[in-house]
């Protein structure tokens, strides 16, 4: 995931000695429209925070083009890699703030495959930063994995901080499976790990 939430763990992980000369990565989401050379880009948020810190091959790093100028077909060929990799034994996932998963945004419905979804307002606000505070900068739609990719990786690290997030870690946690709440869905997974500082648990019913 990009996001504030995993740069404390990015920056470990670069800074650890570790063998990246076998990992292959996918990350959940990019922008539609932007390239990877784009500073807004999730591709260059990577390359800043982790990719150009460790030995991961640059053709094992799996990631959608924004910039595709077919999405549709740029999500099948995703899911594709996906597969052809032998799917993902570990995920690592930030919440939004109003509980989506990846650009998984709550709503009606939600997809299984890898698609394109209209972001809302509240998600292109909380991703202005890198788009020189203007939230209107922010593209408007992205593509993103969709639920099938999440719940089938085999085992997923969940991770959540600060007051922000407090009441979709609730909804995550303590609510039912809604698709008003995308996350509350890896209630349904064998294998989560919800790594959730205080301030983030703090609307929990158990406190
Ligand atoms: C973004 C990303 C998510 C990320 C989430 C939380 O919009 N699409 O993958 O997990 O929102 O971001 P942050 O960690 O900055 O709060």
């Amino acid at each position: 995931p990009t996001g504030r939430t995993p740069m404390a763990l990015y920056a470990a992980l670069g800074a650890a000695a570790l063998d990246w000369s076998r990992v292959r990565t996918f990350n959940l989401d990019e922008f539609a429209t932007l390239g990877p050379e784009h500073p807004g880009s999730f591709r260059a948020f990577m390359d800043d925070h982790l990719f150009r810190h460790v030995n991961l091959a640059p053709a094992a790093i799996g990631f959608l083009r924004g910039d595709a100028a077919d999405s549709a077909a740029e999500c099948a060929r995703y899911d594709v890699a996906i597969a052809a990799a032998g799917g993902i034994d570990l995920l690592l996932v930030g919440l939004g703030g109003n509980g989506h998963i990846g650009f998984n945004e709550p709503g009606d419905s939600l997809h299984a495959e890898t698609h394109v979804v209209p972001l809302h307002e509240s998600t292109r606000r909380a991703n202005a930063e890198r788009f020189g505070g203007d939230w209107r900068a922010v593209p408007a739609s992205a593509l993103t994995m969709g639920m099938r990719q999440v719940l089938s990786a085999r085992r997923v690290v969940m991770m959540a901080t600060g007051a922000s997030k407090a009441d979709a870690v609730a909804a995550m946690l303590d609510g039912p499976l809604t698709t008003r709440c995308p996350a509350s869905w890896l209630q349904a997974h064998p294998d989560v790990t919800f790594v959730i500082d205080r301030a983030a648990a703090s609307a929990r019913r158990a406190g």
